[in-house]
């Protein structure tokens, strides 16, 4: 079996005393590598004025190389381009996209420099797997080192329509950078026809099917691979966590009150401040359920140089002052805010605990924290999962009550009708949606994508074939 190399920007050593690196690629990453060996290549989170030599670590067969960033590539290539122009214009939020050359220049140089530092560590047939925004043309900056290697991306957030992507500075020079992939994934159907749409109007390429295309002499091809979890690992991580000294502490602390939880990294793509704006409507709305439910928001910090995330941080402090301040009472604090990280254990724990999961991103690629709540449930007394329709999720996972995120008289609801839901219809949606998570568990995704990637002939619509057919 042929090396399998992944590269994406950052790259976390396991380690037990710190709790998991926050995001969906990092856990869908680590997942997948778990099951063969290999190299997984990226940054350390680091910054370093001379880049010094790699740092490698080995954890059972996965060997990790990290290098550190130069102060001026993090600015330019991480808090400039990657996360303020591709991450909101592929988010649909054009109008916090903030473009400057400088960023650009510093977005190609971080990939050059990337396959600078890759090169000599590669060997002809390994497979090479590419993850995320962060580095689209790194295929072309190691395919001008000389590397024929198969080569294959995938994004883990969404691709908007093109119209959107147009409006993005250079948006041809990176589509272009893009074909220079063996293969291209995407977490849904949208999104590879949002990218389909782009290919055929916008730079004029050609396919037989939607899935193979052909553009100025490249040969690529497209296909569809959603993202899943552990739904059996994650069940039981749940369940043991349930038994211990802090789900304990946690449901003393509730006092008999019904949970509802929010896991979100800080980021205005996760739609936080009209989920409590939804649930200040709700509060309004259902003045019965005031003191007997309570919602907690746990959501750790993120990209704070980058000044919408300062934004967004100041938009929620602000909306959670003004809901205890309106509605809490001396002994009843309606909504809790936690910025801190939680290990896994901790997070399936309060998971299991809630009567209600509320993901409403305003746009997700995937949204594994949906997921996770589904598969940390008691099979015998499930919770509810109140979900956005803009999440890359709800194309799989219609047992949940899907909403429209910006509509918060939906939310509000979609709140009531979740605490009033039989037990009878809470197993059957929950029951439906665990079937999901296990005919779409995270052990197929890395090899059906490195399947599609070295036989080409195999089918590219690997949902389509695989598990909806359960
Ligand atoms: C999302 C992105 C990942 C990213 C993660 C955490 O899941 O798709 O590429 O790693 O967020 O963001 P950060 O900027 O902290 O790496």
């Amino acid at each position: 079996m042929p090396r399998l190399v992944v590269i994406s920007n950052r790259v976390v050593v396991p380690d037990d005393t710190h709790p998991a690196a926050p995001g969906g690629l990092a856990v869908a990453v680590e997942a997948a590598m778990r099951q063969r060996d290999g190299i997984w290549f990226g940054w350390s989170g680091e910054k370093a004025e001379e880049p010094g030599p790699l740092t490698i670590a080995q954890r059972g067969n996965l060997t990790y190389i990290l290098t550190d960033l130069h102060p001026q590539d993090f600015d330019e290539y991480y808090n400039g381009f990657a996360n303020r122009v591709l991450w909101p214009i592929l988010h649909y939020r054009v109008d916090l996209a903030e473009f400057s050359e400088a960023d650009f220049d510093g977005y190609r140089r971080v990939n050059e420099f990337f396959a600078e530092r890759l090169s000599p560590l590669l060997e002809p047939d390994d497979v090479l797997w590419v993850h995320d925004y962060h580095l689209i043309p790194l295929a072309l900056a190691l395919r001008a080192r000389g590397h024929a290697n198969r080569i294959g991306f995938f994004l883990h957030i969404p691709m908007p329509p093109a119209d959107l992507l147009t409006a993005m500075p250079h948006h041809a020079e990176l589509i272009r950078a893009l074909t220079e992939y063996n293969l291209i994934g995407f977490q849904t159907e949208n999104d590879a026809s949002n990218f389909s749409r782009y290919l055929t109007r916008v730079v004029g390429a050609a396919t037989p099917d939607g899935r193979r295309y052909h553009l100025e002499g490249q040969h690529f091809r497209v296909g569809v691979f959603p993202v899943g979890v552990d739904a059996e690992g994650f069940r039981q991580l749940a369940e043991r966590a349930e038994r211990s000294q802090a789900a304990e502490d946690l449901r003393e602390s509730l006092g008999g009150r019904a949970l509802m939880v929010g896991v979100d990294r800080l980021d205005y793509s996760k739609g936080i401040v009209n989920r409590l704006d939804g649930y200040e409507r709700f509060l309004e709305r259902f003045p019965e359920w005031h003191n007997r439910v309570t919602c907690l928001q746990i959501s750790p910090g993120s990209r704070q140089d980058i000044p919408e995330y300062a934004d967004i941080e100041a938009a929620v402090s602000a909306r959670v002052g003004h809901i205890n301040g309106r509605f809490g009472a001396v002994s009843w604090v309606p909504l809790r805010y936690v910025g801190r990280n939680h290990s896994r254990e901790d997070i399936a724990m309060v998971m299991r605990q809630a009567r209600i999961g509320l993901v409403t991103p305003l746009r997700d690629g995937m949204n594994l924290v949906a997921k996770e709540f589904v598969a940390a449930q008691d099979l015998d007394d499930p919770g509810v999962l109140i979900l956005s329709q803009f999440a890359g999720a709800a194309a799989e996972l219609d047992g949940a009550l899907i909403i429209n995120p910006h509509d918060r008289d939906a939310l509000a609801s979609a709140i009531d009708t979740a605490l009033r839901m039989p037990l009878g219809e809470r197993k059957a949606r929950h029951r439906d949606m665990f079937a999901v998570l296990q005919a779409n568990d995270i052990r197929f995704w890395g090899p059906s994508f490195i399947e599609a990637l070295t036989r080409p002939g195999r089918t590219l619509n690997w949902l389509s074939s695989h598990a909806l057919s359960h």
